[in-house]
């Protein structure tokens, strides 16, 4: 960090009128280019540099970052009610309207009511069939298209088509998989979209017709096209079968909302209803396809951990597809994507924005200070994880897990906003872990190697390019 610093601090300060330690950045700008030229190395370095409370300048913003797990949870959970989701959410917001990442007090609290009932465990049994035959679908075109045999491919590409699939599948029984690739490069644009407008100081208002502004449209239109497909197609099913459906887009489309009083109420409309599907589109996809992907490239790096994970697959599900009961079952499967999750956190960073005067480990903040939790450096908190860069899926055994506080491990958020799809997603992955390593061998392709891309969510930039052999096959 080329700036100058404050001394540092302690992670706690005595008295409230201390202003947080932390970098002095530039005028005006104050530490904008640093955090947007590489935000993993600053967020890294500032915690490093100056404690687990470090007060930033971004523009005309107060900016904190958080890292001690006691604010983590003041924040997420005790003192909730001082904060919403931060300004910074304004460009997902264009995307995703009204859904439930982005929407706030009663309307948030309404819809999480309406789409919880999905996500519990009685509806993830039926969804364990529908991932298991998608991902046994992506195998046998492995195998038929000889993919990675001769040529490298890019498993991150093949987890993001899957994921999409498995998203559409259970979520709306719809078969996307047509759509997967356009819906994913109109995904692509619009996050990136909403990426740049969240970190321009001044940002340009969509409706100016710039390049990217255009090309956000387009793909918003391209999205909004599938998405009013998907509801107009169900609500035809319902008027000819007087059904809407037991998955989240039919429950959404049944559920009424009678206010707590008994009376009937409101359904939802088609807008609601949109942006609840491409929340759960978006919100349940890359995030699940980033962790596979970085868990690939890990199992790559580390066989003897592979090793395991097939031995385990093999020893509980033999060739059969998995069901719920066995999820359970492939505990170091489990412990393998945990440890995964902890080393490459998809939503690498979530933020707040305070409404009222807080104070954050003794520091006060003021009302509209955005408070930054980063996943990805709490995970690596020297203070909470023993050798924290090192890949160690036993870290998460229960007697080694006793004790760690709960908020040095959030990989899913913590509090009321916690992710809805946790259960969902973990599930997901045991599945399409075990399926895949049972059979099959991903090395890295000859001379590749993984670069971090933290947009919205943890990606590896350029994808995650390996090579593929039969799990019984031995090496070339
Ligand atoms: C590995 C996969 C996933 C990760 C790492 C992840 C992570 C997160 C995190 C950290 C949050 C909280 C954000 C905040 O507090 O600002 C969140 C919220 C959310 N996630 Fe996930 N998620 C994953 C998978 C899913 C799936 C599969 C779905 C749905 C099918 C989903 C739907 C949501 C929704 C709707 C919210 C907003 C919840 C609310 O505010 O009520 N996520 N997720």
């Amino acid at each position: 960090m080329n700036e100058t610093s404050h001394a540092s601090a302690p992670s706690r300060a005595a008295a409230s009128s201390i202003a947080a330690p932390g970098p002095r950045g530039i005028p005006f700008f104050g530490s904008a280019f640093p955090a947007w030229r590489d935000p993993l190395g600053f967020m890294t370095r500032s915690r490093e540099q100056y404690g687990d409370v470090v007060r930033c300048r971004f523009g005309p913003f107060d900016y904190y970052l958080v890292t001690d797990p006691d604010v983590v949870r003041h924040v997420l959970l005790d003192n909730a009610k001082a904060y919403t989701k931060s300004r910074n959410y304004v460009g997902l917001k264009a995307v995703l309207g009204e859904g439930l990442l982005t929407s706030e007090g009663d309307q948030w609290r309404r819809q999480r009511k309406l789409a919880q009932p999905a996500f519990h465990r009685a509806h993830l049994a039926g969804f364990a069939a529908q991932m298991a035959g998608a991902t046994r679908a992506m195998l046998e075109r492995w195998r038929d298209d000889d993919l990675g045999a001769a040529r490298a491919f890019c498993v991150h590409e093949e987890m993001m088509r899957l994921t999409f699939r498995i998203v559409g599948m259970t979520l709306f029984s719809a078969d996307v998989d047509g759509d997967a690739r356009e819906v994913g490069r109109a995904l692509d644009t619009a996050l990136r979209w909403a990426n740049d407008f969240a970190e321009s100081i001044v940002p340009i208002p969509p409706y100016v017709p710039t390049p990217a502004n255009l090309r956000f449209k387009k793909a918003m239109k391209t999205l909004d096209g599938i998405v009013y497909r998907l509801i107009a197609d169900r609500r035809a099913q319902a008027a000819a079968s007087k059904g809407y459906g037991d998955d989240l887009l039919g429950m959404l489309m049944a559920a009424v909302d009678d206010g707590g009083d008994g009376d009937a109420g409101d359904r939802m409309t088609d807008r609601q209803l949109r942006d609840e599907i491409i929340t759960m589109v978006l919100a349940g996809h890359e995030t699940t396809a980033n962790l596979l992907s970085w868990t690939f490239h890990l199992l790559a790096e580390h066989p003897e951990i592979e090793a395991r994970v097939r031995e385990e697959a093999t020893r509980v599900l033999g060739d059969r597809d998995p069901v719920l009961e066995d999820v359970r079952a492939l505990e170091y499967t489990k412990r393998v994507l945990e440890e995964a999750l902890r080393l490459y956190p998809p939503a690498w960073i979530f933020e707040r924005q305070s409404v009222e005067p807080d104070t954050l480990g003794g520091f006060p903040v003021k009302a509209g200070s955005i408070v930054g939790v980063c996943p990805y450096v709490i995970h690596r908190h020297p203070a909470y994880w023993d050798r924290p860069e090192v890949f160690d899926p036993e870290r998460f055994r229960a007697d080694r897990a006793e004790g760690r506080p709960r908020y040095t491990y959030l990989p899913f958020g913590g509090g009321a906003r916690t992710c809805i799809g946790n259960h969902f997603a973990m599930m997901e992955a045991q599945i399409i872990l075990a399926m895949i390593v049972r059979q099959e061998r991903l090395s890295l392709a000859s001379g590749f190697r993984v670069e971090l891309d933290p947009l919205i969510t943890l990606r590896p930039k350029r994808g995650v390019h390996v090579t593929r052999r039969p799990a019984g096959a031995s090496a070339a």
